[in-house]
């Protein structure tokens, strides 16, 4: 058991394997050295507040991001990640999310994680527990329950609904949802998601749903930190593309696309279509961009004109989905940067946001982007 104590291990995975022994190999900086900060995408106001809490006691910035994420992965009302996220084309909710730990410059990963909400920290537990950096699929589920994460049906009613409503709607070729004998079947697809909700009393999550329907979500939460050593640590957690194919990965687990941390650097994640951000690896783009002297929000965008080139600036193509980065580096420094201006989230267009914690407290901060979609 190499460089870990055996009663160093029994001590970590004796509470129920989800508490852990302190991470061997840190190399810290100095006091002082920097104001701690800890960003996210706008979904994690709680999270970065959470986690900055736990920095200024102390914690390692990698225990602290997970803690935060976690508030995010329990609530059954974010539908982006952890329990209630939404669902593949077969209703079942499969997780991926990451982890990058700065000053030991370790990684761990899941992709298409079932049953378990807490994706980021057995994602952790892949860093610690394991001498690999990523598991899929039903080997991560064995392992997070072998580390004694519980096991639960992560779809919510909620979800649920959601997932039938876009199953039954989105074809006329298939079996699913009123036939062609009923009034439903010749009306528009509005009509339908409506006749539907108010059929199932659940009149509230119309407009919701059909936002659903119109927009794909990708939602995502990624966190980035600093503490006052100016070592660094991150973590993007998902439910990744809703309804999309059953063990499709998108790019949240992926080291170097949805997260990227060099704690000689800095920090950089991802939210929105991963399929884009796979294509130029934008987590390990923009942390070397920034190695190059690009501040954080530039980086970002420099991934934005990435994206942008892989379709040749077709707005047409572009406009169908969001990419939103995010960057801090080792002075602190963050930006984020997104391709359009606002984005759909639940049941509205809204600007384009990443929230920050520091000395002045947890707030929303504007992202720069590359395309006004108001200028459309
Ligand atoms: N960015 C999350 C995903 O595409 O899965």
């Amino acid at each position: 058991m190499s460089g870990i104590s055996r009663r160093q291990f029994v001590k970590g995975t004796a509470a129920a394997g989800i508490a852990a022994p302190a991470i061997v190999g840190l190399k810290p900086g100095h006091a002082g050295e920097v104001n701690p900060v800890v960003i996210s995408s706008a979904n994690g106001l709680r999270a970065v507040e959470t986690a900055y809490n736990k920095i200024k006691s102390g914690v390692d910035t990698l225990e602290a991001v997970i803690a935060g994420v976690s508030i995010n992965e329990d609530d059954p009302e974010d539908n982006s990640v952890g329990l209630g996220g939404l669902p593949n084309e077969d209703g079942i909710v499969e997780l991926d999310a990451s982890v990058m730990h700065g000053p030991s410059g370790r990684a761990g990963a899941v992709g298409g994680l079932r049953d378990i909400k807490s994706a980021a920290n057995v994602a952790y537990h892949v860093m610690k527990r394991t001498d690999h950096v990523m598991l899929v699929g039903e080997g991560a589920r064995k392992f997070a329950l072998a580390h004694g994460f519980k096991e639960e049906n992560l779809l919510t009613e909620k979800s649920r609904v959601a997932w039938l409503v876009w199953k039954e709607t989105m074809s006329d070729k298939d079996s699913w949802g009123p036939g062609l004998a009923t009034p439903e079947a010749e009306k528009q697809q509005e009509q339908k998601v409506r006749g539907m909700l108010d059929e199932m009393k659940r009149g509230h999550l119309a407009d919701w749903v059909i936002g659903l329907l119109r927009h794909r979500p990708a939602g995502t939460l990624n966190c980035l930190a600093i503490n006052e050593r100016g070592d660094m640590s991150g973590s993007t957690t998902t439910s990744g593309l809703a309804w999309k194919i059953a063990g499709r990965v998108g790019d949240s687990p992926l080291i170097g696309c949805g997260l990227f941390v060099d704690n000689a650097v800095g920090g950089a994640g991802s939210t929105g279509r991963g399929e884009e951000n796979i294509k130029i690896a934008g987590g390990h783009t923009i942390v070397e961009m920034m190695r190059r002297g690009a501040s954080p929000t530039d980086a970002c965008l420099e991934a934005c004109k990435r994206v942008e080139a892989n379709y040749g600036g077709n707005k047409d193509k572009l406009v169908k989905f969001n990419m939103i980065f995010y960057a801090l580096n080792k002075k602190g420094e963050h930006g984020s940067a997104s391709l359009w201006s606002s984005a759909w989230r639940i049941d509205r267009y809204a600007g384009a946001h990443y929230a920050v914690c520091d000395a002045k407290g947890a707030r929303l901060m504007n992202s720069a982007f590359l395309y006004d979609q108001q200028a459309r």
